[in-house]
Parts: C-alpha cells; structure tokens; sequence
C-alpha cells in the first residue's frame, strides 16, 4: 500500500544567505523525499523563507533596503541555491503571504474562542539606545544555572538549560552592548500548559528518536509554560486584530506556513487535497526535519497549536546536529561561513550531497566538515571505487562490441548479492541512516571491482576469448547501474549523466527490475565525475 507524505524543512530566515549548515538538511530531507519517491510512495515537499522578527527589520536597516525588496531579493537568491543543489520542492514559499496572514488570523480566532490565550502585562529587556524590546537571540549574559558566559537570552547552549532573559546574570544588549532596561508591555499568552497530559503522550508515541526523549521529558519536569506569541513594534509581521501595535511572534506565523505553504501549492495542484493532509485524523504522514535547537518549538507549541485547531499532529520529527567546519562552528569572525553559492562556485552539489550523506547517521550529534576527509570522499568512493568500475568495462563494451551489452549476466551469484542488498538499504533509507546506505554500497562497489580485478577482462583481449569479455564488462556495467540506482537519491545529476551513458532510466532494485540485463546498448563512455584536490577545495574557504 502506497503512503502519502508531506515532508518540510525548517524555514530559512529571510536575512541572509543558504550556507553548508542550512544545506544539511535541506539535503538529508531531499535525499528522504527522492528515495520515498522512488519507492512509489506520494511525496510532497515544502518550505518557505521566514521573512518576519526583529533581526529582519535590522538587517534591511543596514543593508540601506525596503524590508519587501530585502525579502524579495533573499528569496530569489535562496531559491537560486536550493534549485542548484538539487533540493526538488514542490513549493517553496514565503511567511510573508496573503494565505499566511488568513490562515495565521482564523487560526488566531479559533485559539481565543477556545478560550486559549490570555493577556498579561510583563517585565522585558528594552534597548534604549535603539528604542526597542530585544528579542532574546539580541541579549547575551550569564547562564543562571551553570554561570557559562556568552549565553543567549533564551537558552544555554553549555547546560541547555531554557529560562527566561530576565533571569540571565549581567545582560547586555548586542546590539549596542548597554544593560538594557526593565519595561513593562502587554503580552498574549497561548496557554501550553493545559496540554501537559496530551503532549507527553504525543512526545512517547514514536515521533522522536529515543535520544531526544529524555531531554524533552526533562522540560514536562520542569513544568510547561505558557507562550508569548506577541511582540510590541517596530516590528515586521502581521499586526494582531483589535490589538494596538501588537504584532504576532514570528514563531507562531512561521509554524502555520507549514499549512499555508501547502495551501498555496494546492490551490495550484487542484488535484490535491489539502484536508487529506492536515484533517485530525488524516492517513497521510507528515514529517518535519530541523535542527536539534528548534525541538522545544516542534514537540511543544506546534503539536498544541494543531491540536487545539483539530489539525493532525506530526508523525515524525527527524532531528540533526549542526555541521562545524574543520572543527569550529560556521561563523564569519572565524572565517568558515561557507554559503551554497561559494560552495558551488567551486565544486560539484552532488560531492556535498554525498559527503553529507555519509556523515548521516542515527542521533543528533553534530558532524564535521573536514576538508582533507571531502577529498578523500569523494576520490575514493566516487570516482575510484564507482566511476572507475564502469569506465574499465565501458571501454571494452564501446571499442570491441560497439557498445552492446551481452544477453546474460555473467555471475548470477553476484548479481543476487547485489539484488538482495534492496531490504536492508531500504530499511537503512526509511531511518535515514543514509551513512549505512554509502556503506552497504561501497561495500557492493568493493565487491564488483574484485570481481573485474579477478577476472582480468584486459587479459582476455589478448586471448581473443570475445564471449568472456563482453559478459564480464557486461556485468562490470550491471553491477555499475545497481549501484547507482541505490545511489539515486543521493546523487541525483550524476545517476541523470548514468541514465544518459546506459540508455535507461534507473529504477529501484529488485528481483523484477535487475534479473536481467537492465539495458542492450550503452552510450559512449565521457567523464561523469571528476576527481578533486584538496587546493580546489580550500577555494570554497575564500
Ligand atoms: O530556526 C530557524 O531558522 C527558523 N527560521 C525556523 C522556523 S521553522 C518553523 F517552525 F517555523
Ligand atoms: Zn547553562
């Protein structure tokens, strides 16, 4: 039986380039999506810029821009990057949409009928210097539990202890780095706690690895609070009804662009049917893929938030890590701020695509981007071990039999080696445990080349045996495509040069579809990969 599945990333703000630790996830969820297809599965993938907050006001301010063209120039240049990596949205929207505003204010209405969110005037940190209250990523202080340094005003990234930025120990503003002043304002309340018994049945049902469990249950321990989804101006988003200058949380309107993104994409797809998708007891599945720092938002507020609207809840929240580069976390101070665009303006998407790929594994700890391991990645794996296999074979297939195959496989015992890896790498895929996946592949791969190194086809040449050399490179090719059909959702421009080089498309491996020879005539053999050095690659430093 057939799924249907809505998978989104989290959404990019709208102040800044797509760099290599956006790009983890856009392409794990890719690599996800493209495998689930190729299984059959009905896949829609969606996500959005964040376009709204206090950090988006700043930022055009000093780019000397219209907060609209500011956002409009970010988005053209976020999907520029996405499409080049090759992340297949469905629809890539924006927060800042009509449907996003209708969506975000009946959504509003129903939660205050339900008689779910409350007023209260409360303390918070003003910058007077810039006249404004900070948003918490805008204060840094001490951490009250474990008295780390540097800590944001909303959670400690030593003890990952999460509190409020009054609590934090010397604040200062870093945007003019003054101790900011105590105002009072008031504030919307969404009252979170009343779902206590509810989320904590949700958080155990499946939706999150074992490893996230016990750091969400410790937050049910420490008691839920309520959340403030109002912010006072300047401010840009969407204003609250019968409020006075009171505009809604960028948080609230960037989750509900989950729904209003898919809104979007179904208005234009009128075979698709929304309420099928987010209806409270829908067949579907929806799956989210962030970071390890937004979990608190997706296993609290937004399973509340659909509840409370007699939406479906997630089925499954795939968390990562973050990526740090040869060791440090991404920053422009440390000068390893690598965006998609200098990545790409050096080197292949496809070679990220997998490097990510095998670093890919269960749990949340954070991976390394190690630019002497790239290298060797890629050389090894892709251009030794796979593209090495089919230009050994392709040669002689092309000069001596004008680039037909023969009509049986060679060694059916290999072939069934390779056939039979389907289950397990299916299931390796399904978990996203993609670096079990390249494993089990290479693992193939190593396979096919001792089976042509044994076998000696340029001996055979000599000894004019033609029938042994057109079935051994024949299955030199065979073995080739089993690996990169495996490999397609991973590499997604190269398998479409190997479709190209093999006349056919590639389909997913069983018994039915690589029994037999998957095609009578190859292409002419030109480079699919190239290899790379380690001088090239610095390049994306730069
Ligand atoms: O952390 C971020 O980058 C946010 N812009 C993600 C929002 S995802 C959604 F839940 F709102
Ligand atoms: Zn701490």
């Amino acid at each position: 039986m057939y799924k249907k599945i809505l998978v989104t990333c989290a959404l990019p703000y709208a102040n800044g380039p797509i760099h290599l630790g956006h790009m983890y996830e856009h392409i794990q969820a890719d690599i996800w999506v493209r495998y689930q297809k190729l299984i059959g599965n009905t896949v829609y993938f969606i996500c959005a810029d964040d376009a709204h907050g206090t950090p988006i006001v700043l930022h055009s301010k000093k780019l000397g821009l219209s907060i609209d063209h500011m956002i409009h120039q970010i988005y053209l240049e976020h999907i520029n990057d996405l499409y080049k990596f090759n992340i297949n949205y469905d629809n890539y929207y924006s927060t800042h949409s009509i449907e996003n505003k209708e969506l975000l204010i009946s959504i509003y209405t129903k939660l205050k009928q339900k008689k779910l969110i409350y007023s209260d005037v409360i303390a918070q940190l003003y910058d007077v210097k810039h006249n404004l209250f900070l948003p918490d990523r805008f204060i840094i202080g001490t951490c009250p539990k474990c008295f780390s340094s540097k800590q944001y005003g909303d959670f400690c990234e030593i003890c990952s202890t999460t509190y409020n930025a009054l609590e934090l120990i010397n604040p200062k503003s870093v945007l003019s780095n003054t101790t900011p002043e105590v105002r009072m304002s008031k504030h919307l309340f969404f009252d979170l706690p009343i779902f206590n018994n509810i989320l904590y049945k949700w958080i155990n049902s499946g939706v999150l690895d074992y490893c996230l469990i016990n750091k969400v249950k410790e937050w049910f321990n420490v008691g839920l609070k309520p959340w403030n989804i109002s912010r006072d101006a300047p401010y840009f988003g969407f204003l609250i009804p019968k409020e006075v200058n009171k505009y809604f949380y960028v948080w609230l309107d960037a989750s509900i662009a989950y729904i209003s993104t898919f809104k979007n994409f179904c208005q234009k797809n009128r075979n698709v049917n929304f309420y099928e998708f987010w209806c409270e007891h829908s067949n579907t599945y929806l799956y989210h893929f962030i970071g390890k720092d937004i979990v608190y938002f997706h296993s609290l507020f937004w399973p509340a938030i659909l509840h409370s609207i007699n939406f479906r809840k997630p089925s499954k929240l795939f968390v990562h890590g973050h990526v740090n580069i040869n060791g440090e976390k991404l920053s422009k101070s440390k000068n390893n701020f690598i965006t998609a665009n200098s990545y790409l303006s050096v080197l292949d998407a496809d070679y990220l695509r997998y490097y990510y790929a095998s670093k890919l594994t269960l749990g949340i700890s954070d991976i390394n981007f190690n630019l002497e391991e790239f290298v060797q990645k890629i050389n090894n794996d892709i251009i030794n071990k796979i593209i090495n296999l089919a230009a050994r074979s392709a040669r002689f297939i092309i000069d001596k039999f004008s680039g037909y195959l023969s009509k049986k496989i060679f060694d059916q015992t290999l072939n069934n080696i390779f056939i039979n890896s389907s289950n397990d790498i299916q299931i390796a895929f399904e978990q996203l445990n993609i670096s079990l996946v390249i494993r089990k592949v290479i693992y193939l791969a190593d396979l096919a080349n001792i089976f042509i190194h044994n076998n000696k086809p340029w001996l055979l040449t000599k000894k004019n045996n033609y029938h042994d050399l057109q079935g051994i490179c024949s299955m030199g090719i065979h073995l080739f495509a089993i690996i990169m059909a495996y490999l397609k959702p991973i590499l997604p421009a190269l398998v479409e040069r190997t479709e190209l080089f093999l006349n056919t498309k590639l389909v997913w491996v069983n018994h039915v579809n690589y029994s037999k020879l998957i095609t009578s005539r190859i292409n002419s053999f030109t480079h699919l990969a190239k290899r790379i050095e380690l001088t090239q690659v610095k390049l994306i430093m730069i």
